[in-house]
């Protein structure tokens, strides 16, 4: 059996497969957001350590037998966090995430030093990727830089407690910013003008290829075996796309985690940066991705129902199926942490435009769903400016199990959606089958096949036209929210 463990934003899952890549056991543990100032997003690398542990408890008692079973690990992770550690291998302060918005006058730094750095990195500097994060460390913490021996991600961190190895693959290393996207290495420019030196980096292999193996004492601990092999894994844009076979050119999805992601698999690198889609190396050799990033995923959701007070989502969203018949009168921008495609602007913030006494709770939910379409619908108009044309995207990550919001979704985004069967395991399946090639042999094409269609949810008609014409208020009303703050 195969063991794949994505750190996500919000928790750590973890799943066995078999040979067959039937899902054996599976299990998800929280762990918190930290945000010690306001535009900071911080989490400690040791709660990673603790909720994979708890994981594996919670399978190991569930299924014993798969669990003795383990072959292989493979190993998935939020992309774009910086962990950095001393020369005893501790982390040195938390790791600073994703959709962290700090650094901004770092990235100005960057890009003076480096004028060529979206060519090279696959996109603009953009704070939330590690270089800004870096450079912000050494300008705002200098006593922490002067003691990094090694950066690395998150999913690195559990890496080095498996198998002692400082070691991460074309994929995460790709969200870094200081990747040549092209040649698959460490740019030697971007390093240097990050102030870091390559013996403090991680050393590189394919998501396909051992990284490493289970240590002896922690394979203990754990009740596994021994000396099994560590797969190089990816980031959770290059996993999730394994996970669905997202593979050759054409081949696309859109995920809704905490963050949105619309990715689009190439067999080569082709950066179209002006565009603000990032153009990253997968975690399959000899492929790349462009990818439009969005901070604000199924967070709006999340934090619409914390404000209302409703704790059941299910229901709050089956009274918006009720009523559903057009789009809402309330729009809503969706940039409750900033935003990176297509604006990077990490000050961006949410708003609902157009309330009046009659407005309701339930036009105001269809609106956060609406949000987060028109933001799909901008990503998708800048993958298609990058020749990264998706016909039919795969439709993943939490909030794709709302019929409704697929409906709406594809409706806005003129495109039909394709739900796969079993697309809930995300990142997960994608870092467990690395780990069957990793410890096989097996090819890419053989296990990084698409999975069964479950359907297809098509663009409602007859709303198509309404909803361009909410698009354009939407942008709009982005134009205005920006205007106000500059
Ligand atoms: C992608 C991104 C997010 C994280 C979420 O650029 O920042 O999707 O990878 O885990």
């Amino acid at each position: 059996t195969y063991l794949g463990i994505d750190v996500g934003t919000t928790a750590v899952k973890t799943i066995v497969i078999d040979e067959d890549q039937t899902l054996l056991a599976s299990a998800s543990v929280p762990h918190p957001i930290l945000s010690p100032v306001p535009g900071a997003r911080e989490q400690e690398p040791d709660a990673w350590l603790a909720a994979v542990e708890q994981s594996l408890a919670e399978i190991r008692q569930a299924a014993p037998d798969a669990y003795a079973g383990i072959a292989a690990i493979g190993l998935s992770g939020q992309m774009h966090s910086l962990v950095t550690l001393g020369a005893d291998h501790r982390p040195l302060r938390n790791a600073i995430l994703w959709n962290d918005g700090r650094g901004a006058a770092e990235c100005a730094e960057l890009t003076a030093a480096v004028p060529d750095i979206a060519e090279i990195t696959g996109v603009i500097a953009m704070p939330g990727l590690s270089a800004g994060k870096v450079l912000w460390l050494k300008n705002h913490e200098p006593e922490v830089f002067a003691r990094i021996a090694a950066v690395m991600l998150a999913k690195d961190y559990v890496r080095l407690w498996l198998t002692g190895e400082v070691v991460t693959d074309m994929s995460d290393a790709a969200g870094t910013q200081m990747f040549d996207e092209r040649e698959r290495r460490w740019s030697d420019r971007v390093v240097a003008a990050v102030g870091l030196r390559m013996d403090q980096l991680p050393r590189l292999v394919e998501g396909t290829e051992v990284s490493g193996r289970l240590g002896a004492p922690i394979a203990d601990k754990l009740g596994l075996k021994a000396g099994i092999p560590v797969a190089g894994g990816g980031g959770d844009g290059g996993t999730g796309a394994a996970g669905i076979g997202c593979v050759e050119p054409g081949s696309g999805f859109l995920s809704l985690g905490t963050a949105g992601v619309y990715v689009a698999a190439q067999d080569r690198y082709a950066p179209k940066s002006e565009t603000l889609v990032h153009d990253f190396a997968h975690c399959i050799p000899g492929r790349w991705f462009q990818m439009g990033a969005l901070l604000n995923g199924a967070s709006p959701l999340a934090w619409t129902m914390k404000v209302l007070g409703e704790t059941d989502t299910d229901a709050a969203l089956k009274a918006v199926a009720a009523d559903y018949a057009a789009p809402s009168p309330v729009i809503f921008l969706p940039y409750l942490t900033g935003e990176r495609t297509p604006h990077n602007d990490p000050d961006a913030r949410g708003a609902f435009f157009g309330l009046d006494q009659a407005t309701t709770r339930t036009q105001m939910v269809q609106a956060v769903l609406e949000g987060v379409a028109y933001s799909l619908r901008d990503a998708q108009d800048c993958l298609d400016a990058a020749g990264a044309v998706v016909e039919r995207p795969g439709f993943l990550g939490g909030g794709s199990k709302s019929r409704l919001w697929a409906r709406i979704i594809a409706t806005v985004l003129g495109r039909p959606l394709v739900r796969y069967r079993g697309a809930d395991l995300g990142p997960a399946l994608g870092a467990a089958r690395m780990a069957i090639i990793a410890a096989t042999g097996a090819s890419v094409t053989a296990v990084c096949t698409a999975p069964e269609e479950e359907e297809t949810i098509m663009p409602d008609a007859a709303l198509v036209d309404a909803y361009a014409d909410r698009q354009a208020v939407f942008r709009a009303l982005y134009k205005a929210e920006r205007g106000v703050r500059e």
